[in-house]
């Protein structure tokens, strides 16, 4: 019997039609409460929505300065689900995603990959080697985990905004970034700008400023999902 429900969320060929975001998360749900959880098989829910705005829209909250993160689901504490919102331009950092899996779903607009390879400064390395360069189109799936080295993200456009929709397996409260030119690294705590569709009060945070965007903002929009 368990075999037999395991196989369900198995075959990447075999995904339910995906009405709207709220099916997506309860179809997200019955995978990761699975004991085994086929990659190809959540790309493939993941690439079965079809973006609709009515859906995210309560998520998509914009900054002027620098991109947001808005908190969705915690999926019994065994994933974060968040829309990205990208403004004009706006980018992260480069990054490790602290041994999780990453998932990216395109809600809006277009969203700039950029791939590098782990530093090695021990070898007296300065320079981060680029691996690869992707541009994610709306209803496009991306997927990274730190075996397959770093990413920076970034809106490409000038004029337009972007919503992209990140599933982190298991959720993590902070990653690395990494300094393009010389390859140091840093450990940043990572923050909600808003949490099921409500901006996060403003705490000001004693000692730890998180630069995970491009621009140096010191985030102060501090809050640990409660993972219900
Ligand atoms: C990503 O890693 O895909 C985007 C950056 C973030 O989670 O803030």
């Amino acid at each position: 019997m368990e075999s037999q429900q395991q196989q369900l969320y198995d075959d990447e060929k075999q995904v339910p039609m995906i009405k709207n975001l709220d099916h997506l998360v309860q179809e997200l749900h019955k995978v990761f409460d699975q004991d085994r959880v086929n990659v190809d098989y959540v790309k493939a829910l993941l690439a079965a929505y079809k973006s609709s705005p009515k859906d995210w829209k309560k998520y998509a909250k914009y900054d002027p300065h620098r991109y947001t993160r808005n908190l969705i689901d915690t999926g019994n504490g065994k994933f974060n689900l968040m829309a990205l919102c990208w403004g004009e331009a706006h980018g992260s950092s480069i990054h490790d995603h602290a041994d999780a899996h990453c998932f990216v779903k395109i809600l809006d607009g277009n969203l700039q990959e950029t791939m590098f390879d782990w530093p090695n400064t021990s070898a007296g390395q300065t320079e981060m080697n680029k691996l690869d360069v992707n541009v994610y189109p709306k209803d496009g799936v991306a997927y990274i985990n730190d075996s397959m080295g770093l990413h920076r993200m970034e809106n490409p456009s000038h004029t337009d905004g972007c919503v992209s929709m990140h599933l982190y397996v298991p959720p993590f409260q902070s990653c690395k970034t990494f300094d393009e030119r010389t390859g140091h690294e840093r450990e940043v705590k990572v923050t909600f700008y808003s949490q099921y569709g409500k901006r996060t009060p403003f705490q000001a945070e004693a000692n730890g400023c998180s630069d995970y965007s491009k621009q140096s903002v010191c985030c102060s929009d501090v809050v640990e999902p409660e993972n219900n």
